[in-house]
């Protein structure tokens, strides 16, 4: 699982859809996928059979609470898995290798970067979108509404990340200061340079949360 938190070519705990695509070629990649993440990795690596390698998976993913039954190649990325096969378009394809943590979404309650991390990997396990933050219907979360009180974004192509790492980062405690929040923030790049209102709205979530 990739790991969104300071850096963003940090892997984190689990395998990579990076990981996974430059090993698969070797007999020695699936040992690492069968090791990792303490999920059913091992029934799920991938063959190294091409045939059976071509056959989809299917998939029951929990997304913001709610199943998802997917029928996927074992090679799909959870961004790609969550845009173009459950429709939720929240989470920003920007670079799709890591570097720009616009594609951040939490998974049981941890953020990582979806687009190198495999769905397979996410089976079992709790994600959540930009579209799962607040409870539908309900008011929007505190650090959704500090980023507008603040003005923390112009065309917003990074903002959904922006916001699921910065969740993450106040709830890891790293948001106690502003050279805190903007190094565990570093992972998360925004091209419109919003970053001053950002990290003020980081820390008027944070009161908030806190409070909460
Ligand atoms: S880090 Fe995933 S799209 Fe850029
Ligand atoms: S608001 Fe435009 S990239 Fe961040």
């Amino acid at each position: 699982m990739a790991d969104a938190s300071k850096s963003p070519q940090c892997s984190g705990e689990g395998a990579t859809r990076r990981g996974f695509l430059g090993g698969a070629a070797t007999a020695a990649a699936l040992p690492l996928a069968a090791s990792i993440g303490g999920v059913a990795a091992q029934d799920r690596a991938p063959s190294t059979n091409v045939d059976a390698a071509d056959e989809p998976l299917d998939l029951e993913l929990t997304i913001n609470g709610k199943p998802h039954r997917l029928s996927l190649d074992a090679r799909t990325s959870l961004l790609d898995a969550l845009r173009d096969h459950a429709g939720l378009t929240g989470a920003k394809k920007g670079c799709d290798h890591g570097q720009c943590g616009a594609c951040t979404v939490h998974v049981d309650g941890s953020r990582v970067l979806s687009c190198l991390t495999l769905a397979v990997m996410a089976e079992g396990r709790s994600v959540t979108t930009i579209e799962g933050l607040a409870a539908p219907g309900e008011a929007l979360h505190p650090m959704q509404q500090a980023f507008i009180d603040h003005d923390a974004f112009q065309c917003g192509y990074c903002t959904p990340g922006q916001i699921m790492s910065a969740v993450a980062c106040v709830r890891e405690g790293h948001a106690e200061s502003p050279a805190e929040i903007r190094e565990y923030m570093s992972g998360n790049l925004c091209r419109c340079a919003a970053y001053p209102n950002i990290v003020a709205a980081i820390e008027q979530a944070r009161s908030e949360m806190e409070k909460a």
